[in-house]
C-alpha cells in the first residue's frame, strides 16, 4: 500500500513501519499521528529534506472557517499538519466537554480532499501525561472579555497551544481572527516564551449574511439563525459611526449597539467593547488600530465576533 495518494502533495519520508503513524487506508485520509513521537519523527523527516511546515491547531468539527486556515497553511508551507484535539482543560466543569461535536471521519475526508500531509490526533493521556502540573498563564490579555466570563479558558488554550507548538515546532501556526482574543493571547505567549514559531492570524470567514462561521452556529434554532447576523451588522454600524462624522461619544455608540443587540433578541450581552487591537485594553479614543469585540447569548448559544476599526487618517 502506498502512503501517497494522488490527491496529496509529495510523500511522507522517514516514517514507514512506525506503529504510531497510520498511513491512509484509502485516499480519504491524510496520514495520522496519534503520538508526539510519531509527529516529531514525521516533521524531522520533512526538516531533513529542507521543507517548511505549517500547523493548524483545531478541536475538529471542521467547517469552512477551519478550512480557510488550512488553505492558508497549504499556501504558506511545504507541509501542513492539522491537529485535532478536543482540549479538556479549556472547558470548565459546567461546560459540556462530552457533548462537544466530534466528526472525525468527515474531518479526515475534508483534510484529504485539500492535500493535508498529516493529521495529529493525540489522546488526552498523550497530551496530559499523569502527574503533569505545569500550566501556561498569559497575564493581562487573558483577563477581560471572554476571559472574564470563562476564567479557565485561556489558561487551557495557552497550555495546549504551547505544547502543540513545542511538539511540532512548525515555521508557522495559523489561527482565526474570529477568536481574536485567543489569537492575541497566543501571540503574546509565543513572544514571552521565545517559542520560535510565527503566529499567523487569518481573516474571519462569514456566511453571505455576515454571520461568522462557528461550530456553535449549528446549535441555533431557525428563528435564532435569522437574528444572529445582527451581531455583525451592529459591529459594522458601530465602526461606521466611530470612524465617520458622528459626534457621539464612544460610550454612547457602544450603548446604542448594546440596545440594538437586545432589541434583536440577544438575551445576555457579556461584552461589547472597543479595544486596542494589540493589547485589548479598552479605548476611550481611537488613536491606534482598534477592534470592536462582542460576546452574547442567543438562546442557549454563545456567539462571539469582532471587526477591525480603521484609524481615521485625517486625510
Ligand atoms: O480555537 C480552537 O479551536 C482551540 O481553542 C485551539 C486553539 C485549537 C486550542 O485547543
Amino acid at each position: 500500500m502506498s502512503s501517497v495518494s494522488p490527491i496529496r502533495r509529495g510523500t511522507v519520508r522517514g516514517v514507514a513501519g512506525r506503529p504510531e503513524l497510520r498511513h491512509p487506508v484509502n485516499e480519504a485520509s491524510p496520514d495520522i499521528a496519534h503520538t508526539v513521537a510519531a509527529l516529531r519523527e514525521t516533521v524531522s523527516g520533512w526538516r531533513a529534506a529542507g521543507e517548511t511546515v505549517a500547523l493548524v491547531p483545531t478541536m475538529g468539527a471542521l467547517h469552512d472557517g477551519h478550512m480557510a486556515l488550512v488553505e492558508r497553511a497549504l499556501a504558506n508551507a511545504d507541509r501542513t499538519v492539522v491537529s485535532i484535539f478536543v482540549n479538556p482543560t479549556q472547558f470548565s466543569p459546567s461546560e459540556d466537554l462530552d457533548n462537544y461535536p466530534r466528526t472525525e471521519a468527515e474531518d479526515l475526508l475534508k483534510l484529504a480532499a485539500v492535500g493535508v500531509d498529516l493529521a495529529f490526533m493525540p489522546s488526552a493521556a498523550e497530551m496530559y501525561v499523569p502527574g503533569a502540573t505545569t500550566t501556561v498563564t498569559v497575564g493581562g490579555l487573558s483577563d477581560g472579555l471572554c476571559g472574564a466570563m470563562r476564567p479557565h479558558f485561556f489558561g487551557g488554550v495557552a497550555t495546549i497551544v504551547t505544547k502543540l507548538l513545542l511538539q511540532c515546532l512548525p515555521d508557522q501556526a495559523i489561527f482565526g481572527e474570529k477568536d481574536y482574543q485567543q489569537l492575541q493571547v497566543i501571540r503574546q505567549m509565543a513572544r514571552d516564551l521565545d517559542i520560535p514559531v510565527e503566529i499567523v492570524g487569518a481573516p474571519t470567514v462569514r456566511e453571505a449574511d455576515g454571520l461568522a462561521l462557528s461550530s456553535r452556529n449549528a446549535y441555533l434554532t431557525p428563528a435564532e439563525r435569522c437574528i444572529a447576523p445582527v451581531m455583525h451588522q451592529t459591529l459594522l454600524e458601530m465602526a461606521d459611526r466611530l470612524t465617520g462624522d458622528d459626534t457621539a461619544s464612544i460610550g454612547a455608540i457602544i450603548s446604542a449597539g448594546w440596545q440594538t443587540l437586545e432589541k434583536a433578541g440577544f438575551q445576555e450581552i457579556e461584552y461589547l467593547a472597543l479595544c486596542d487591537a494589540s493589547t485589548l485594553a479598552p479605548l476611550s479614543r481611537i488613536d491606534a488600530p482598534a477592534r470592536l469585540l462582542v460576546g452574547a447569548w442567543l438562546g442557549e448559544t454563545r456567539l462571539i465576533d469582532n471587526i477591525l476599526v480603521d484609524v481615521p487618517t485625517g486625510d
